[in-house]
């Protein structure tokens, strides 16, 4: 850990009084100089560090407002996940599409960017599957991409698109205490007032070698709506859409204290997803069909490939190894989808 890092938690940890140049000095085993350079340096980077060596040092942005920076991206992914420190971090006030940017910089060199987390404030352009458009207002959710690229390419895409469900719905349930549920294949929803609506939704795109004709890398695009917002009401989503609500640190009489920040959520997301990948198969598709809500529920398909593209019913019955939704239709035959929409009956949402 850097001075500037290990000054930066122990700022945190006193959130709300001033804690002397020299006690941070003692903790950072470094000169009173070394914690002033460190402190300018945060103040370079956006933090507002209120104080002097003299008067000790406090951190406002905790009291005041949930800032989103890089550095605070770094900082959480370092604190929670160690082991993926090192991961390439990008961070954009405002972009058109953190997917957008992070399928370019996956195509320059897929080999730079093994684990990468590129973020941001807002989007301008924000892209939902099916060419649908994903608003991103500003201030009321998290809009990220993680690329990666494992050693051997990406041989089963459809996987990877549920490991990282399952791995937001670990995030989710760790930080707000909230029971996240997928609707196959990809989108989370959670409890707003009794009635589940939609709080995240997941792109998943690849990253093909032309030469080799191999998947290389996967961008895997993360929307979380955090907090209700005008822009959303006023959108073609606004029927679905719906935010992580804090009820829950509210039963737990946890209301006076600080919610999680969007950088530690953008932290624990990037940390789950990366870590999911390693992890058996098997247990991810157990984890994922206790959280899927769509087991025996009537359902109307809208195939995506092939020839007929005609919407039919049938009544979703169990998910297969590789995260296929099996379906029986009203003649009693089975049918298992790799891809498609697919919605609740007699709802076109
Ligand atoms: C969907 O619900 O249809 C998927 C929405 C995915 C939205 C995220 S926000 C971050 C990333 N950048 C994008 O342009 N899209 C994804």
């Amino acid at each position: 850990m850097t001075t500037k890092q290990k000054v930066f938690e122990l700022l945190t940890q006193n959130a709300g009084s001033y804690v002397s140049g020299e006690k941070l000095a003692q903790a950072c085993n470094v000169s009173r100089t070394a914690i002033w350079k460190a402190v300018k340096a945060m103040r370079n980077e956006g933090f507002m560090v209120d104080g002097s060596n003299n008067n000790g040092y406090t951190l406002l942005n905790l009291q005041t407002g949930d800032i989103l920076s890089k550095q605070m991206i770094e900082y959480s992914l370092a604190k929670s996940f160690p082991e993926f420190s090192q991961s390439h971090i990008e961070f954009f006030e405002t972009i058109d599409s953190t997917n957008t940017y992070a399928k370019k910089l996956a195509a320059q060199d897929a080999s730079k960017y093994h684990q990468a987390v590129i973020a941001a404030e807002t989007q301008t352009s924000g892209r939902g599957r099916l060419g649908r458009s994903f608003v991103s207002p500003q201030g009321t959710g998290v809009y990220l991409s993680l690329i990666i690229t494992p050693q051997g390419g990406i041989t089963q895409p459809a996987f990877i698109t549920a490991s990282a469900a399952v791995a937001v719905c670990r995030a989710l349930k760790k930080l707000y205490g909230v029971e996240p549920a997928i609707k196959w294949i990809n989108d989370i929803y959670v409890s707003n007032g009794g009635k589940l609506k939609k709080c995240t939704g997941i792109l998943t795109e690849g990253i093909t070698n032309f030469e080799t004709g191999r998947i290389e890398s996967a961008v895997i695009g993360i929307g979380v709506n955090l907090a209700p917002s005008d822009t959303i009401k006023n959108s073609e989503a606004k029927d679905i859409a719906g935010f992580v609500t804090l009820a829950p640190r509210i039963d737990k009489g946890l209301q006076n204290t600080q919610p999680p920040t969007r950088a530690s959520l953008i932290a624990e997301i990037a940390g789950q997803v990366f870590r999911i990948l390693d992890e058996p198969a098997k247990k991810v598709i157990t984890e994922y069909k206790s959280l899927m809500f769509l087991i025996g529920k009537k359902l109307t398909i809208h195939p995506l490939i092939g020839d007929d593209k005609t919407a039919y019913k049938a009544t979703a019955i169990d998910l297969d190894k590789n995260a296929g939704l099996i379906v029986k239709l009203p003649d009693g035959t089975k049918k298992t989808l790799s891809s498609g929409e697919v919605t609740l009956h007699n709802s076109l949402k």
